[in-house]
């Protein structure tokens, strides 16, 4: 078995589906405490799948983690849970650190405990993987090289400070330790599945809606997009082959400002499901008061996970983003499923 946290989040939930799509792959336990961010939904596909062990359940649970680990003995661990979304850390950072920093710890203490029991072979071949952010590493200017694994932690905000914190939890946990720890730091994802709080499936699900697509700001941040499904094959070849104690940049190679990532989701909506008035989408875009302390530029060189693993990504902004967009489109079931109360309530917090 290998245990995943957060599986049923935008990327833990599409790295399950996928992991669970090779027959031979071995089972996953998914703990996930549900959060308004977790959606079963997103796992439906895997009801008769005996390889699925869904936990409801928290990270910081001590009992629980330890009681799973002992259980399922899993050869690894893979860390996605996390609060994700920065404008909420903005508004109230304390679950930020609660999940990200003190469940962290309390993950990786279970882990270790764990660990130290197993027999040597086992011992050997495990290891934990902490799934982490390119926030962690500050802000860009425009001409700045990309972010490589050696940049200094400039973390700006209360999501990205608490991120910056696990990293550093881990690392501590291989040096101090000897605890078989591997890091990789991500740009910004997309793709199926991903919460309406975010750019993309914001402006999507507004713009379908007849609603305004609110740009922070004048729209010239600029972020690092890859395909979901691009950052889980990252994540399976950095699991098998990554270097213990290393960490690893995962990226697209695919800077964008944000302006132009609206324009081009207006541009495919226009051609798949043209506006009723025949108008483009972009006539519902709105510039809106900026992010407090927001971030003007990431950009990831992930020419170390190239170059030492021979990973690349299969998706090209252009195919990726079109498959996006159809994706929404095609699943309004899923869409209802997750815009409820709560969703509505943050939407009239954050933009009023
Ligand atoms: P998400 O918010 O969509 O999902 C997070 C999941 O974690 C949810 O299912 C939630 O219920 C669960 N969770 C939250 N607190 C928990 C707890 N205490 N115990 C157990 N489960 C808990 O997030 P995401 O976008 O899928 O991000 C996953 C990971 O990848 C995070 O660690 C994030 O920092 C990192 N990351 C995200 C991106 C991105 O663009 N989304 C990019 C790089 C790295
Ligand atoms: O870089 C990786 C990070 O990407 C992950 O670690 C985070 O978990 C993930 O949420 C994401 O953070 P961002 O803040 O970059 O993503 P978000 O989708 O919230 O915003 C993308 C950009 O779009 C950012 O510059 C803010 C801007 N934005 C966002 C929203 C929600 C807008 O202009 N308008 C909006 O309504």
């Amino acid at each position: 078995m290998i245990l995943v946290t957060g599986g049923a989040g935008f990327i833990g939930g599409n790295f399950v589906l996928d992991w669970l799509k090779v027959p031979e792959n071995e089972g996953i336990i998914n703990l996930d405490k549900l959060t308004y961010a977790g959606n079963l939904a997103t796992l439906d596909s895997l009801k008769k799948d005996q390889r699925h062990i869904f936990i409801h359940g928290d990270i910081g649970n001590q009992a629980l983690v330890t009681k799973l680990l002992n259980d399922y003995q899993p050869r690894a661990i893979i860390n996605f849970a996390a609060e994700s979304h920065v404008d909420r850390s903005i508004h109230g950072p304390a679950e930020f650190v609660n999940t990200n920093i003190v469940g962290t710890f309390n993950l990786l203490e279970c882990a270790r405990k764990y660990w130290n029991s197993l027999q040597e072979k086992a011992k050997v071949n495990f290891r934990f993987h902490h799934i982490s952010t390119d926030e962690v590493y500050g802000s860009l200017s425009a001409t700045d090289p990309a972010f490589t694994e050696t940049n200094p932690y400039e973390p700006n905000s209360p999501y990205s400070a608490s991120k910056a914190a696990s990293d550093h939890l881990v690392r501590a946990w291989f040096h101090t330790y000897g605890f078989p720890v591997v890091r990789t730091n991500c740009s910004n994802n997309y793709g199926p599945y991903h919460f309406p709080e975010k750019l993309i499936p914001l402006v999507i699900l507004n713009a379908l809606n007849d609603k305004l697509l609110p740009i922070y700001g004048d729209g010239q941040q600029i972020r690092d997009w890859l395909y979901v499904g691009d950052h889980c094959s990252a994540i399976r070849e950095v699991l098998t082959k990554g270097k213990l104690g290393e960490t690893y940049n995962i990226g697209g190679w695919n800077e964008q400002a944000n302006i132009d990532v609206v324009k081009t989701i207006c541009r495919i909506l226009d051609k798949l499901k043209p506006r009723a008035d025949g108008q483009s989408y972009d006539q519902q875009i709105t510039f809106v008061k900026d992010r407090p302390g927001h971030d003007r530029r990431y950009a990831i060189d992930a020419s170390k996970v190239e170059r030492e693993l021979g990973w690349r990504p299969a998706e090209t902004f252009d195919s990726g983003i079109r498959k996006t967009v159809q994706w929404y489109l095609d699943n309004p079931v899923w869409i209802e499923g997750v815009v409820s109360g709560s969703y509505r309530d943050w939407l009239q917090k954050q933009y009023n």
